[in-house]
This record gives structure tokens, sequence and C-alpha cells, in this order.
């Protein structure tokens, strides 16, 4: 299945995204959550396209790459905005990614399965800047697999020791598929 994230998206987004295209909160780390969270979204009953949603709306509204507490708000709000133009959710999926969007940076361990799966997938990509994921703050069981943290990590720190911030972005964008918790 090819990703739900259009060219016309990612062409909105670049005008729209105020801080570093391949920055730490930019475009390489959405296309990661993407396939961080299709990977957990295969084991369990997650919404596979608010999953995706997510990963490319969740940070789009920062105005900064430090805590920006009101960024996940913003970001609810925007996807509200864009839905009927690039998202086409129904009014449940859209919910689902707003309380994704609102919650993301909160802390918060338990929610419903497909917003849980969201913050799994943006918690396990903290090896970018520095920080080894914990499973103590991570929502499903899954993703607090020694196996599973262990090769987001490295996905995560890949692009600091190889410098090709925009290669996960172009994996996202043309690859069918996702691969598997082992590959690296
Ligand atoms: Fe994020």
């Amino acid at each position: 299945m090819s990703s739900i994230i259009s060219q016309d998206f990612i062409e909105f987004a670049r005008d729209h995204f105020r801080l570093d295209w391949d920055g730490i909160h930019g475009a390489s780390h959405w296309a990661r959550v993407r396939r961080n969270g299709l990977l957990l979204a295969e084991h369990c009953e997650a919404d596979r396209q608010v999953v995706e949603w997510f990963a490319f709306v969740h940070d789009l509204e920062r105005h900064d790459d430090f805590k920006d507490p009101g960024h996940g708000h913003r970001a609810a709000d925007l996807a509200e905005e864009l839905n009927s133009r690039f998202l086409h959710l129904s009014a449940q999926q859209l919910g689902l990614l707003q309380a994704a969007c609102c919650g993301h940076s909160e802390g918060k361990t338990k929610a419903d399965t497909t917003v849980m799966v969201c913050w799994d997938a943006d918690r396990l990509d903290l090896g970018r800047v520095g920080i080894y994921p914990s499973a103590k703050y991570l929502c499903t069981d899954l993703a607090r697999g020694s196996d599973v943290i262990e090769a987001a990590y490295h996905r995560s720190i890949q692009n600091i020791y190889e410098s090709a911030p925009s290669r996960d972005m172009e994996e996202a964008m043309s690859h069918d598929e996702l691969g598997t918790w082992g590959e690296r």
C-alpha cells in the first residue's frame, strides 16, 4: 500500500512549516514517525489513515524546536482546516487525530488504541535528540518491546551519522514496503 501523503500536501507543508525542514521536528522525523506507527498498526486495531496523518501534522504548527506547549492544539485545529482539502477523514477519524495531536507532548500513556499508537510512534523517534526511548513513557505493549525500541532507535540516529536528512522522507513518499522492525 502506498502512502496517503500526497505530493500536494508535501508542497503545502513546505510552505507552511516555520522551522528547519531537515531539523529535529521536520520532515525526516515525520517520515520515521509514520513508519513506526504503521509498523505498530500492523499488530493492533489502530486506524492507519489517522496514524499516517498524525505523523505529518502533529509538529507542523510548531513555532520553535523547544517545548512550545500550544503546538499540539494548533496542529489539531489545522487538521480540521485541512481535512476537506487533503486529509479526507471521517468525523470520527478526525476526532482521533485531533486527540492524538492535542495530547502527544503531555506525557500521557492511556487513550484510544489509535491515539496510543500515534504517541508511541513519535516517542520511539527520540534518538535523534540523544534520548533512548524509555518503555515507561510508551503506551502499548508492542512498543515497549526491547527489539521494537532498539530498531526504532537505530533508525532515528542513522541520519545523524549519515548526514542524509531527506532520505527517510523519500522513502515515505516512494516506497510501498515498510520492512520490519529488524530492519535498520
Ligand atoms: Fe514529533
